[in-house]
C-alpha cells in the first residue's frame, strides 16, 4: 500500500495529458460535431456544456478522488476505502463493473483502432482516387467481408496498445500521450486551416454554431447527458485508475477542467475540420463509421492533397483511438499486477491477448458470425449496448454516490480545496444533480 511502491505519473501535465488522450476518441471525431449540427447549433453546445459541468465534472472528480485515496485498482480501491469507512464491501462491485466493461469496450474498440490504420494504409496508397460513392462504398464492405484482414489489423491495433501500456504508467501511458496528443491537435490545425481554404468553412460554422432553440428537447438533452459520460471516459475504470497514480499535490478541480476544455476544444475543432470537407464537396454530413470511413474517404479521393489530408486524417484517428485504448487496457492490466503474481509485462501480455481473443468475435460479427445474435444484436453490437447503456451508468453512478454520501466529507472539502461556498455548490452537484442525471440517462436505456 505505500505509495513509494505503486507506479505515479511523472508530472501533473503528463497525467493531464493521458487523462485528456482517454477522454479525446471515437466520440469528439465521429458522434460530437454531428449531434451539434442536428441539434442546434451552440444552442445545443450550451446545454452540452451545462451537462458536463453539472454532471461530467462531479462524476470525473470524484472517480480521481476514490482512486487517489486507495492507490490500488478500481476494485481493491472500492474494497479498501469502504472497508475504512465501515460500509459494506459491496462496493467493490463499482469497480467491478468498470473493469469489466473496460475489458469488453477494448475488445471491439481496438477492431474499429484497426479501421483507421487500414484506412491510413488505403489513404497513403491512393486506394481510395478517383472513386465514386459506390466504389468507396465497396471498398468499406469489401473490407467487412475479409475476416483474415480485419484480424491483422485488429492484432497490430492491439500489440501497439499492448507495448504501450507494458512500457508503465510514467514511461509507457504518460510519454505516449505526451508525444500522440501534440501530434494530434498539430494533425486537427492542419486539418482547420485546409478547411479554411475550401469555400465552405463558412458554412461548417454556420452548421455547427448557428443556434436553433427550437431543436432542444427531452431527446437532445438525454443525448446531450450521455455523450458528457461518454467523452470524459466515465465508469470505465479509467479515471479511478489514473487517479491511483496521482500524488497529493494535483488540484482535481483544476485538472478536470483542463480535460474538459481540452476534450470540448478537440471536438469542436473535429468539426471544423470535418464538415468544410463535407460541405465543399457536396456531401451528407453524417454521424459514425458512416461518416469517417464512406463519406470522407469519398472527399479525399476526389480533391486536390486528398493522398496527405486523407492519411492525416487516418492517422489522427488512429492517434485519437491509440490514446483511448491505452486507458482501456490500464484499469486491467493494474488489477491483475496487483491482485497476481504476474509483473506489468506478463499481465498486459495475459489482458492482451485475452481481449484480443475476444476481439476476433467482435470481428466476426461483421462476416462468418454476422447471424449469431442475442436479442437481435450481433457479438459486436452486443458488447457496445451492454457497456454503454448499463455497465457504464452503473459503475458512474456508484463511483460518485460512494464519494459524495459515503466518503467522510471534511476531508473532500480539505482535498477539493473549497470553501464553504464552493464546497456546498459541490455538495448539491454530487449528491443530488450529478446521480439524478445519470438515473435518468440509465432509466430511458431500461
Ligand atoms: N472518451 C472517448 C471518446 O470520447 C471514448 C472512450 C471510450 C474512451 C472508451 C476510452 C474508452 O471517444
Ligand atoms: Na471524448
Amino acid at each position: 500500500m505505500s505509495a513509494t511502491t505503486h507506479a505515479q505519473w511523472s508530472s501533473r501535465m503528463g497525467f493531464v495529458l493521458a487523462a485528456t488522450g482517454s477522454a479525446v476518441g471515437l466520440g469528439n471525431i465521429w458522434k460530437f460535431p454531428y449531434m451539434v449540427g442536428q441539434s442546434g447549433g451552440a444552442a445545443f453546445v450550451l446545454v452540452y456544456l451545462l451537462c458536463i459541468a453539472l454532471i461530467g465534472v462531479p462524476i470525473l472528480v470524484s472517480e480521481w478522488m476514490i482512486g487517489r485515496r486507495g492507490q490500488k485498482n478500481p476494485i481493491n480501491t472500492m474494497a479498501q476505502l469502504a472497508r475504512q469507512h465501515g460500509h459494506t464491501r459491496n462496493w467493490a462491485l463499482v469497480g467491478i463493473v468498470g473493469v469489466l466493461a473496460a475489458f469488453l469496450i477494448l475488445s471491439f474498440y481496438s477492431v474499429i483502432g484497426g479501421w483507421a490504420l487500414a484506412y491510413m494504409r488505403d489513404a497513403a496508397t491512393g486506394a481510395f482516387s478517383g472513386l465514386d460513392k459506390g466504389g468507396i462504398g465497396a471498398i468499406f464492405d469489401g473490407f467487412l467481408a475479409r475476416p483474415g484482414e480485419l484480424l491483422s489489423w485488429h492484432t497490430l491495433f492491439m500489440a501497439l496498445t499492448m507495448i504501450i501500456v507494458a512500457m508503465g504508467v510514467s514511461s509507457g501511458l504518460e510519454r505516449g500521450s505526451k508525444v500522440m496528443m501534440p501530434a494530434l491537435a498539430l494533425i486537427l490545425v492542419v486539418l482547420v486551416g485546409y478547411g479554411m481554404t475550401t469555400g465552405s468553412f463558412g458554412q461548417a460554422v454556420a452548421y455547427l454554431f448557428n443556434p436553433d432553440w427550437t431543436k432542444l428537447d427531452g431527446s437532445v438533452l438525454l443525448a446531450a447527458l450521455g455523450h458528457a459520460f461518454f467523452t470524459l471516459s466515465l465508469g470505465m475504470g479509467i479515471m479511478m485508475a489514473y487517479g491511483s497514480y496521482l500524488g497529493e499535490d494535483v488540484n482535481l478541480l483544476r485538472a478536470a477542467r483542463t480535460v474538459v476544455i481540452m476534450d470540448t476544444t478537440f471536438a469542436l475543432c473535429a468539426g471544423l475540420a470535418i464538415f468544410p470537407i463535407v460541405f465543399a464537396n457536396g456531401l451528407d454530413p453524417a454521424a459514425g463509421p458512416g461518416l469517417v470511413f464512406v463519406t470522407l474517404p469519398l472527399a479525399f479521393g476526389n480533391m486536390g492533397g486528398g493522398l496527405v489530408l486523407g492519411s492525416l486524417f487516418f492517422l489522427l484517428l488512429t492517434f485519437a483511438a491509440l490514446t483511448s485504448s491505452i486507458s482501456l487496457l490500464e484499469p486491467v492490466v493494474e488489477l491483475l499486477e496487483e491482485r497476481t503474481p504476474m509483473n506489468r509485462v506478463t499481465a498486459t501480455v495475459v489482458a492482451g491477448l485475452t481481449i484480443w481473443a475476444l476481439g476476433i468475435a467482435a470481428l466476426l460479427s461483421f462476416n462468418l458470425w454476422g447471424d449469431v445474435k442475442l436479442a437481435g444484436l450481433n457479438i459486436f453490437d452486443l458488447l457496445d449496448y451492454i457497456t454503454s447503456k448499463f455497465m457504464l451508468p452503473l459503475a458512474g453512478l456508484g463511483a460518485i454516490v460512494f464519494a459524495a454520501w459515503k466518503l467522510e466529507q471534511n476531508s473532500v472539502k480539505q482535498e477539493l480545496n473549497l470553501g464553504n461556498t464552493g464546497f456546498a455548490v459541490w455538495s448539491i452537484l454530487a449528491r443530488y444533480v450529478a446521480p439524478l442525471g445519470v438515473l435518468y440517462v440509465f432509466w430511458n436505456n431500461l
